[in-house]
């Protein structure tokens, strides 16, 4: 089974659809899609190039050129000469894609229906008048850099670009708060307020930091959070802060030898009981570095529990929350059906789903992107 079953509010995300897919598509059978998918790039050879995040199902991940974690998909598009680039994620990652890829490459993202809840919780627009606030709260001296998880679209990186800030993943968010700490007086973080937290606590900044809640007109004000040295968007991933203290406990005491690993996106105290905390492709090594025999108990996306459990046959790797680990909804989305779909057409000379950002905010995005890459 690859997704957990349980009950939950999902109203942040969107549901599995197959609407915007050709009829034809909609019922392919496996074998017949895969026949389809492989004889399609057979077709297309060295044109295209397929991209899957270490999240995406089976399906997907089995026709991939490279797997792995946000930022290492955003390095191999940059260094494909593929003509086509099929992103087998979400909507942030193509963009981030497109922002770093020529402007003779297209990226096509095969469901346009995989947007990450958790970057849609920090619109640009809503950044923007939160920002007003908070400048206009500070001494005159005092300067405030804003700093946005990889996890957000392309108008908010170009936002922090123009404020003088960055971009960052999960793996490099502490060198990102250093660099601005270097530049100005205080940080805006956004969106994810968990890896915000843990990063502030690995910098021994815990007693710095404070809540700003967009949507609660009688949350923090602006006075009172400037008063912080590290201001933290109320945004947040469902599938990591479903992970408690708890579930750790209880791992321990099935397998007292247990090594346990989460992603940054989880909880203070999540990340505090666990042994490593780290993005995907630190998830990834951990586990292929491991003895044979050693148990694991991962703390992420379920997709990536299982397939670890697939390469890896002779670690015990077991999910941190068992049957109520989730699977990220939006990177569902990208049904192989979809793939076979986006690829014929390409065979066909026609281009689907093309995620293309902006002009305007492309080459901003791409100063905030090119900051990350240089600390
Ligand atoms: P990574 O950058 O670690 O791959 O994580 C992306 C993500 O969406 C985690 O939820
Ligand atoms: Fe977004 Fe969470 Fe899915 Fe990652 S796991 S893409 S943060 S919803």
């Amino acid at each position: 089974m690859e997704t957990a079953a349980f009950e939950t509010d999902l109203s942040l995300f969107k549901y599995d659809n197959l609407e915007q897919l050709p009829p034809e598509y909609r019922d392919l059978e496996a074998a017949e899609r895969t026949e389809r998918i492989e004889s399609a790039l057979d077709e297309l050879g060295d044109d295209v190039v397929i991209l899957g995040h270490n999240y995406q199902r089976q399906e997907i991940v089995e026709h991939a050129d490279f797997i792995g974690d946000s930022y290492q998909l955003s390095k191999e598009a940059a260094q494909s000469d593929a003509d086509y680039v099929v992103f087998g994620g979400v909507t942030f990652m193509a963009e981030s894609a497109d922002i770093i890829t020529d402007d003779d490459q297209s990226v096509i993202l095969p469901s346009m229906e995989a947007s990450c809840p958790m970057a849609g919780m920090a619109e640009a627009l809503q950044v923007d008048a939160a920002w007003a606030e908070l400048t206009a709260a500070l001494d005159n001296d005092e300067e405030i850099i804003p700093i946005t998880y990889m996890n957000s679209y392309a108008d908010l990186k170009a936002f922090c670009a123009e404020q003088g800030g960055l971009v960052c993943t999960s793996s490099n968010a502490h060198k990102a708060f250093e660099y601005a700490f270097e530049k100005g007086d205080k940080v805006l973080f956004l969106p994810d307020k968990h890896l915000g937290e843990n990063t502030a606590h690995r910098l021994g900044m815990a007693d710095e930091t404070v809540e700003w809640d967009p949507w609660d007109a009688e949350g923090t004000d602006a006075a009172d959070a400037v008063e912080n040295d590290i201001i933290l968007w109320e945004g947040y991933c469902q599938v990591h802060e479903r992970f408690r203290e708890h579930h750790i406990e209880s791992i321990r005491e099935d397998y007292p030898d247990a090594n346990v690993i989460v992603h940054p996106e989880c909880r203070r105290e999540v990340v505090e009981a666990a042994d490593v905390a780290g993005s995907t492709s630190t998830i990834c090594e951990s586990v292929a570095e491991a003895d044979p025999g050693e148990t694991w108990a991962i703390g992420t996306e379920i997709h990536l529990t299982h397939h670890l459990q697939r390469w890896h046959p002779d670690v015990n790797v077991v999910p941190l929350c068992g049957e109520a680990c989730m699977d990220c909804n939006a990177m569902r989305q990208i049904d192989p059906n979809y793939l076979a779909w986006v690829l014929e057409e390409l065979v066909a000379g026609r281009e689907r789903n093309v995620i293309e950002v902006a002009p305007e905010e492309k080459g901003l995005a791409q100063v905030a992107m090119d900051r990350m890459l240089e600390i």
